[in-house]
């Protein structure tokens, strides 16, 4: 495959960012490591970039007992080893707005403290008396804190006045299957307003997957060729090389199909397969994408592994990069915090049709795993071949699609392949690769997801977050599926470390006359 560049015409043709105005932010679970490893750096690279302002101020609550200057001095030392390139004054000028406050999430007047405490750093700090609750909890808080900062009319869900800047910040995972998700949704809704909620998916702050509505509704030429009349399928990989680390205790109870499959891989599924909203409003967008949710045809499952197939890395000799390692690397049953009998899933694969009409009968194949050949996540959209070839006489009937492919991570970029003539007397066709890398043209790292999502909260903008109805027809379709498995005795089919898939996974697209595009020839591509 050879490849041709791409460089940028106009820079800048259309910009807009919003700064986030005068904010609190009140952090619930301030001590662990989400906060730690993203939140925080996040923030410190808003207010770098100057878009945090100076009216604003964090205020941490836990259970953990730690002093304001020792959450600051935690703070600085997370931010400074992720980044050599800081200045000390900008570093310590945004800790000085930190605090912390500790106490037990189900005493009611740990509330009336976090209200003391952030009025008076709300005076201090010219916030304006707009305050963001962000759980950063395990899930099983979630109704417990909700549900006291209602009682103690923090939320201000009836004043609507100040329930315009009072927002609250859901993590994920949102619920474990619909019943939990809907009890939760109702429980929300009792102290805030749906306007008041944000419910986080980090895919949806990643630029590349922005990018897919840029692609498709800012340029008049792919339109109308994004449908079943030129579409012959379309595959969404999200592979991981990387295990299950240190999160062996919560992944067990989760598995793939709740932890990637039923928010990122359903949002990015969305965004490529729905309509053109009428604007780029959080509601147009977010409806049009319920809307395709909801057109996905039911899995079939009396058809086992015909639809939908699991599996379940098993100890291995290679890593991702495919170093051999000795010893050998922890299959999942081994993982620390893991049931050594554990039937959950770390990698599904699934076939799925949406029923309307620009894509009946286009297969969509999506695929999640951990501990695979490569991390990659991206989209690859397969057209249908030519016709007709006028070069059989040359001995060229069959010749490969075209395929695009949006590649989300970790090589951001577009590439498009196609068929075109080698120079000289023969007549040779080589597949070339148009390549747009974002990183060789723009420069620079993509930013962090959690910049775009906290300033985006923070200046009140739902574009990017799961809406309650997004949230419940995600698990109104995979929960069948959880039932299903919930109630079958056989174990998820074992794949070695660093494979590339397994053949029940194969057999998945193959019974189609299909492939999956190869996880190690991906990474070429980028090269
Ligand atoms: C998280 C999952 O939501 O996404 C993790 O809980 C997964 O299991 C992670 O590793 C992947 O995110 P990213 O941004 O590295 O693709």
């Amino acid at each position: 495959m050879r490849e041709v560049g791409l460089s940028i015409t106009a820079k800048d043709i259309a910009c807009a960012e919003t700064a986030a105005g005068p904010n609190g932010l009140v952090v619930f679970g301030a001590s662990g490591d989400l906060v730690r490893r993203k939140l925080l750096i996040s923030l410190f690279r808003i207010y770098k970039r100057g878009l945090l302002g100076e009216q604003f101020y964090l205020l941490g609550a836990g259970r953990k007992k730690l002093l304001s200057r020792q959450f600051r001095q935690n703070t600085q030392r997370a931010i400074q080893e992720s980044s050599g390139d800081i200045s000390i004054k900008e570093l310590e000028s945004f800790v000085s707005r930190l605090y912390y406050i500790s106490g037990d999430y189900s005493d009611l007047s740990f509330y009336d403290s976090i209200r003391a405490k952030a009025a008076e750093l709300d005076k201090k700090h010219k916030a304006g008396g707009g305050v963001i609750f962000y759980l950063a909890v395990p899930p099983f808080l979630y109704s417990t804190i909700v549900e006291r900062l209602g009682s103690t009319g923090l939320s201000c869900r009836d004043e609507p006045d100040s329930r315009r800047r009072v927002r609250l910040v859901v993590e994920k995972p949102f619920g474990r299957d619909l019943q939990s998700a809907v009890e939760l949704n109702n429980k929300i809704h009792q102290c805030f307003d749906e306007s008041q909620v944000y419910r986080i998916d980090h895919y949806l702050g990643k630029d590349t997957v922005q990018n897919i509505l840029m692609f498709r509704f800012a340029n008049a030429i792919f339109e109308p060729i994004w449908n079943r009349n030129y579409i012959d399928h379309i595959q969404v990989t999200i592979a991981e090389s990387m295990g299950v680390e240190h999160r062996g205790g919560y992944y067990d109870t989760a598995g793939a199909l709740r932890d990637i499959f039923q928010n990122h891989m359903l949002q990015m599924l969305a965004l490529v397969a729905m309509e053109p909203p009428t604007s780029f409003e959080a509601d147009h967008i977010r409806d049009e994408k319920v809307k395709l949710l909801r057109s996905i045809r039911p899995f079939k499952l009396d058809e086992p592994d015909k639809f939908i197939v699991r599996g379940q890395y098993g100890p291995g000799l290679t890593n991702g990069a495919g170093a051999v390692r000795e010893p050998p690397l922890l299959g999942y049953r081994a993982e620390p915090g893991v049931n050594p009998q554990s039937k959950t899933e770390t990698f599904v694969a699934a076939k799925l049709f949406i029923d309307n009409w620009r894509w009946k009968d286009v297969p969509f194949y999506l695929r999640t795993g951990k501990r695979l050949a490569k991390k990659n996540t991206e989209i690859a959209i397969t057209f249908k071949k030519v016709p007709h070839s006028m070069f059989i006489p040359a001995g060229l009937g069959d010749m490969p699609p075209n395929i695009l492919v949006l590649q989300i991570q970790p090589e951001e970029g577009i590439f498009l392949s196609f068929q075109a003539k080698q120079p000289g007397s023969k007549i040779c066709m080589s597949t070339l690769n148009m390549n747009f890398n974002y990183r060789s043209v723009f420069g620079g790292d993509m930013p962090e997801a959690y910049q775009r999502l906290l300033l985006d909260c923070m200046s009140g903008d739902q574009t990017l977050f799961a809406r309650q109805d997004g949230v419940e027809v995600a698990w109104q379709l995979v929960t069948p599926i959880l039932r299903a498995w919930e109630g079958d005795d056989s174990n998820p089919y074992e794949y070695p470390t660093g494979a590339e898939s397994f053949p029940e996974a194969d057999c998945l697209i193959e019974s189609d006359g299909r492939k999956w595009r190869q996880l190690s020839k991906i990474a070429d591509l980028n090269k």
